[in-house]
């Protein structure tokens, strides 16, 4: 059975600061999503959160870029925006670029991750939410984990990884998609990928056919789409896990190196990629450092299955990866380099290159100062 899991995540409002949104918005969701399920226009749902982005991850079978799913996202955006403006969040409403919905959310602010995927006997499926970032914060682990043998062993001692896999590349400027072929391509895709201002991993494609898409990234820049900056493009990926993909513990072991992304204060800055749990996503330090959190369920027929006892649709329990001690080491290190990069204040490369600031009206500062001070 072909099946389609779509997360679709938006910052609607959050409470006091870029931290976290509020219950009765994550409760408003669960509302317009569970009234998805009972029309039958997705088969299953779990809402979770990154820091101050709701993600809404759901079951279908209408397959990817399908205008139903994607309005009932919208819907579910609309409701938590409801919330946020009733309680006076911060930033209320600020991921939904338009007023009314035109038959896909991309390019109307929500990030969109979604792939099509013929259920295997066991799919675990794993999902990697990412706050205070933008997608090609997955660029380095996507790597690691496709097309690195020293991180990936399925790839040299699984017969089935062997061959490598396809991976396909964004740019971010120009829009186009370039496809490369791995391993046999890695130099030429790393040219562009060690690139993270221009440059975003987007889809990773198993050799073995039967298998189709491995993983997914939200490789859209709203603040391109938006023609101007108004929140940061937090990212998610989706990762298929196991029999012919990468282990789940392939998937998760590039994350316990912290590795330097874009983001950060205002989005204006240059921080580690700290691992965390869902509850301990709140980003606290300088509005950071980024989170990256990620969590696991299993597709089965027509549902999601957590750790939960009975599952039913909304009320799952994910494996919560990233909340064991194991990643206090990640973590520990995230924070010593956060603190390190932070010691260089407004100085480049904490602070990013002017015209990869986000959040930032320096340009004004910039001219003002320039024409007053020139002698
Ligand atoms: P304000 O303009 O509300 O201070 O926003 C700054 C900010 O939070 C950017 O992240
Ligand atoms: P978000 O993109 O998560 O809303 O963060 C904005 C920001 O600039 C935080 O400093
Ligand atoms: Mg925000
Ligand atoms: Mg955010």
């Amino acid at each position: 059975m072909k099946v389609t899991v779509s997360d679709i995540k938006a910052d609607v409002g959050s409470l006091a600061g870029h931290v976290k949104p509020h219950i009765r918005q994550i409760k408003a969701a669960e509302r317009v999503l569970e009234e998805g399920v009972k029309s039958g226009t997705i088969y299953d749902y779990q809402v979770s959160r990154v820091g101050d982005d709701i993600h809404l991850v759901m079951l279908h079978g209408s397959g990817e870029e399908a205008s139903e799913v994607h309005r009932l996202a919208w819907d579910a955006f609309r409701a938590a925006t409801e919330e946020a403006k009733k309680l006076g969040l911060y930033a209320a409403g600020q991921d939904l670029l338009k007023d009314a919905f035109s038959g896909n959310v991309k390019g109307m602010g929500p990030g969109v991750a979604e792939m099509e995927f013929e259920e295997r006997r066991a799919e675990p499926v794993v999902i990697f939410m990412a706050d205070k970032t933008s997608p090609s914060a997955f660029n380095l682990p996507l790597v690691r984990i496709y097309a690195d043998p020293f991180y990936t062993s399925g790839l040299v001692i699984d017969e089935r990884m062997h061959s490598g896999f396809y991976i396909d590349v964004l740019d971010q400027k120009e829009g186009e998609v370039y496809r490369f072929n791995l391993p046999e391509e890695l130099y030429d895709m790393l040219a562009l990928v060690g690139d993270v201002v221009r440059f975003s991993i987007k889809r990773v494609v198993s050799k073995d056919e039967s298998i189709g898409t491995a993983a997914v990234v939200s490789a859209e820049r709203l603040s391109h789409i938006a023609g101007k900056y108004v929140g940061k493009d937090d990212p998610v990926a989706i990762a298929r896990g196991q029999s012919g993909l990468p282990a789940v513990g392939e998937l998760l072991q590039p994350f316990m190196f912290p590795h330097l992304v874009p983001g950060w204060m205002r989005g204006s800055h240059v921080g580690p990629l700290y691992p965390c749990s869902v509850n301990d996503s709140n980003p606290t330090f300088f509005d950071g450092p980024p989170r990256v959190v990620a969590i696991g369920m299993m597709v089965k027929d027509k549902s999601f299955v957590g750790e939960e006892e009975n599952p039913a649709p909304g009320h799952h329990v994910p494996v919560d990866y990233f909340a064991g001690k194991e990643f206090d080491y990640a973590r520990n290190l995230a924070m010593q380099i956060a603190v390190y990069m932070r010691s260089h204040g407004p100085i480049m490369f904490e602070r990013l290159p002017e015209e990869e600031m986000e959040y930032t009206t320096l340009k004004s500062v910039l001219e003002r100062v320039l024409k007053g001070k020139r002698r």
